[in-house]
């Protein structure tokens, strides 16, 4: 995260300046707080500091931090990043308060730069503050693009892609002599599946490709960095030309690149691609042509950029975590081999309706979103009236932020037994909830009302991928697999520090 740098920041500044922005947010911060302190019975947290509030608090690994409060404030916080009133949860319980009775309240999200300028001034249902077009954009998504029937029309796209990586690996690995770069292989597929489900493309064959994948890529760093500048206006605004200018940049680029698509879609059709799957540009044209359902072109656009910031990045880190826990854990990838071996035997490879008859499967891809969730973090909501909440009946302000430690409640020591060894018998036999809407211990989509929409494709996609790469390959990596760096990073999600390397050997000849 931005906020160390957003502190250097500060220092290199011209210190006069720094001295009266000082002053002045001091002043205005006394203000505030006799204005609230009067009709707010706040939650405990550390003392905030005028401008920064709590920011020096925060290192690389936000969650963290923030759990090391939570060691000494509770479940429950009240922090200031910067000019922003947060509210910060870390169990299971005070989730449940959050995502199940207050979750209307808290259905809004903050104002931003990226709202404003990226996404077609807030069209995108990630950025879209609460209110009727959020309603009707998650209409939408729920009803015509996520569900059950539409996710299984994109079944051939996932199996095409899927049995094309096999190949690829095998012939990287030089026929298993060396070893290959498994976050690289990870990256490639997740990639490929979102842009063709989303619109008929592939991302990394030529050059117009590569083109499409250092987008994502952009999109993504411009998001976080304008996210982090936000954090403390009078610091961001040192910089503000600067930071629009980029991100207008941005936008004019993929702005480009969603026009060009759906000028593809709507004359001569898309280019390479035969198959006559309908991706997810196809049938919101079809929808804006019939009339069926009133979208405008910027929302489709928006759309498009949901899809592709919120499900390629996160399904990379989740899946390279998977595999890491595969070669570090050879019994659980054996036992894994074996239950899908019994379904699928070992004269084919894996389909998508083999999955939900493989549950140690579904077991293994739980336990790992538990220990590793992608966005360690939820994405911040706001709050848009009084609610008072937990048993000692605290009450949170309207606009505060509230920020979800998802990373904390997935290695509870109160919820999870032996919460850090990774053993994914635990779900077995248990029907368990993960996408945060009638269970609360592990919310690796967020939940309530502004959970992921994508969780069950993110699900199936990595089912799916792990089924296969299992079921074609053993793994091994190079030198002792317990010793394997576990260390964790955060970009743009939670992702390993260091990339995976293994060395594949082949199990099934019909792979490649
Ligand atoms: C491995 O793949 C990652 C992700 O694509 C990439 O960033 C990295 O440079 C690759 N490492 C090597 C040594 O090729």
């Amino acid at each position: 995260m931005a906020f160390s740098r957003l502190i250097e920041a500060a220092a290199a500044a011209e210190a006069p300046t720094i001295v009266i922005v000082l002053l002045l947010s001091f002043i205005f911060y006394l203000r505030r707080r006799n204005s609230s302190s009067s009709i707010t019975r706040l939650p405990p947290g550390p003392f905030q500091w005028p401008v920064i509030g709590n920011l020096h608090q925060f290192g690389r690994l936000p969650h963290l931090s923030i759990q090391h409060l939570a060691n000494k404030y509770g479940p429950i916080m009240w922090l200031r990043l910067g000019y922003y009133p947060v509210v910060v949860v870390s169990t299971t319980e005070m989730a449940k308060e959050f995502l199940k009775t207050h979750d209307l309240a808290f259905s809004s999200r903050p104002k931003s730069g990226v709202g404003e300028h990226l996404v077609y001034n807030y069209k995108s249902m990630g950025f879209s503050p609460y209110g009727d077009y959020w309603r009707h954009i998650r209409r939408v998504w729920m009803t015509e693009l996520m569900t059950p029937k539409r996710l299984s029309s994109f079944r051939s796209i996932r199996e095409e892609e899927v049995c094309s990586l096999m190949r690829s690996i095998w012939e990287k690995s030089e026929q298993g002599r060396v070893a290959v770069n498994v976050s690289k292989a990870i990256d490639w597929i997740s990639s490929s599946i979102v842009w063709r489900t989303v619109a008929g493309k592939k991302c990394s064959e030529d050059r117009d490709g590569k083109d499409l994948c250092d987008m994502v890529k952009r999109l993504m760093l411009t998001v976080k960095e304008v996210n982090g500048r936000e954090i403390i206006p009078c610091i961001g605004w040192f910089d503000l030309q600067g930071v629009t200018r980029r991100m207008k940049e941005t936008h004019r680029i993929f702005d480009g690149v969603a026009q060009n698509i759906i000028d593809q879609h709507i004359n001569g059709r898309k280019r390479e691609q035969s198959s006559d799957v309908k991706d997810i540009v196809d049938v919101l044209l079809e929808m804006a042509d019939t009339g069926a359902i009133n979208i405008q072109l910027d929302s489709i656009k928006a759309i498009i950029f949901d899809v592709l910031t919120g499900g390629i990045e996160t399904a990379t880190s989740s899946l390279e975590w998977t595999m890491t826990e595969m070669v570090r854990n050879p019994d659980i990838a054996r036992k894994l081999q074996q239950e899908i071996e019994s379904v699928v035997g070992k004269h084919r490879t894996v389909t998508e309706s083999d999955l939900p008859n493989i549950e140690y499967l579904q077991c293994v891809v739980k336990e790992s979103l538990r220990l590793h969730p992608p966005a360690p973090l939820i994405f911040p909501r706001e709050s848009t009236e009084a609610c008072t909440v937990g048993a000692k009946r605290y009450v949170i302000p309207p606009k505060t932020r509230l920020m979800i430690n998802v990373w904390a409640i997935g290695r509870d020591p109160a919820v999870w037994e032996d919460p850090l060894t990774f053993k994914p018998e635990r779900f077995m036999g248990k029907d368990m909830d993960i996408k945060g809407r009638s269970d609360f211990r592990m919310l690796p989509f967020g939940g309530g009302r502004r959970g992921c929409p994508g969780a069950q494709m993110a699900i199936g996609n990595m089912e799916l991928i792990l089924a296969q790469l299992m079921h074609c390959f053993d793994w091994r990596a190079e030198g002792d697999p317990s010793e394997l760096d576990m260390s964790e990073a955060l970009e743009t999600s939670l992702s390993r520090k260091h990339n995976l390397f293994a060395v594949p050997t082949l199990k099934l000849l019909n792979c490649i």
